[in-house]
């Protein structure tokens, strides 16, 4: 994928270009490590044997970072649309590992976990449900879906910018779409929060169940 390939959603646009190439230095630090590895402990404490992961819009790998640290083992992987940030990200977690481009168009390796935090909320709502079910099937085990909650679906100004993220159920409508994922933990984190804080994401982890009973 080049800087100058054309994308069918004016969302993926948005993040392969400058806006999502400025995102990163926004993002970054020993803070932010920090407050990911308490999130991780903490919505994977219900997990059981994790050995691969593919995180779905992985930026520079703050979360893939935290993950390696708390599961030394594990076998990570990222896709991201950012060129920058993808580079980056094969910098740390090595070439091998990065796939370069959009969840709408790449095929993800499968995984015993599949990861998404802050990225539903800026896919084009069209394309959520060709989303799902890139993710659904890249899981062989877990889905965390960690995202901004709202129960009826909602646009919200991002920036400054207008159709750039959307709030939702995201995990229900996972779970209506694909029965065979079903709840087994959730929670929020604050930005309040004194020690750990997130940006107010609303956390789900999800467990494939082979059998659906109908
Ligand atoms: C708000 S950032 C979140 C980054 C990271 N997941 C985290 O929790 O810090 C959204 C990330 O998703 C990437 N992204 C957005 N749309 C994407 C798409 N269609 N395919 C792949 N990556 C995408 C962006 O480039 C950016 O790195």
């Amino acid at each position: 994928m080049s800087k100058k390939h054309s994308f069918r959603t004016e969302q993926e646009a948005f993040w392969a270009g400058d806006f999502g190439t400025d995102y990163i230095n926004r993002n970054i630090g020993d803070d932010l490590l920090a407050s990911n590895l308490a999130f991780f402990s903490k919505a994977l404490g219900s997990a059981r044997s994790v050995k691969t992961c593919v995180e779905f819009g992985a930026n520079i790998g703050m979360n893939l970072k935290a993950l390696k640290l708390l599961y030394p083992s594990m076998h990570i992987q990222g896709i991201e649309i950012n060129l920058d940030a993808a580079t980056r990200l094969a910098k740390s977690i090595g070439e091998e590992n990065v796939i370069k481009g959009s969840i709408l168009e790449v095929s993800p390796p499968e995984c015993d976990l599949a990861l998404i935090k802050g990225v539903l909320i800026h896919i084009d709502p069209e394309s959520l449900p060709l989303v799902y079910r890139k993710i659904t099937a890249a899981t062989r085990r877990y889905l965390l879906v960690a995202e901004y909650y709202n129960p009826a679906p909602v646009a919200i100004n991002y920036r400054g910018h207008e159709n750039r993220l959307y709030k939702r159920d995201f995990a229900g409508e996972i779970m209506d779409a694909h029965p065979e994922m079903t709840l087994i933990d959730y929670g929020f984190v604050y930005r309040h929060d004194p020690h750990f804080p997130q940006d107010d994401i609303t956390w789900f982890l999800l467990e494939k169940k082979n059998e659906v009973s109908v």
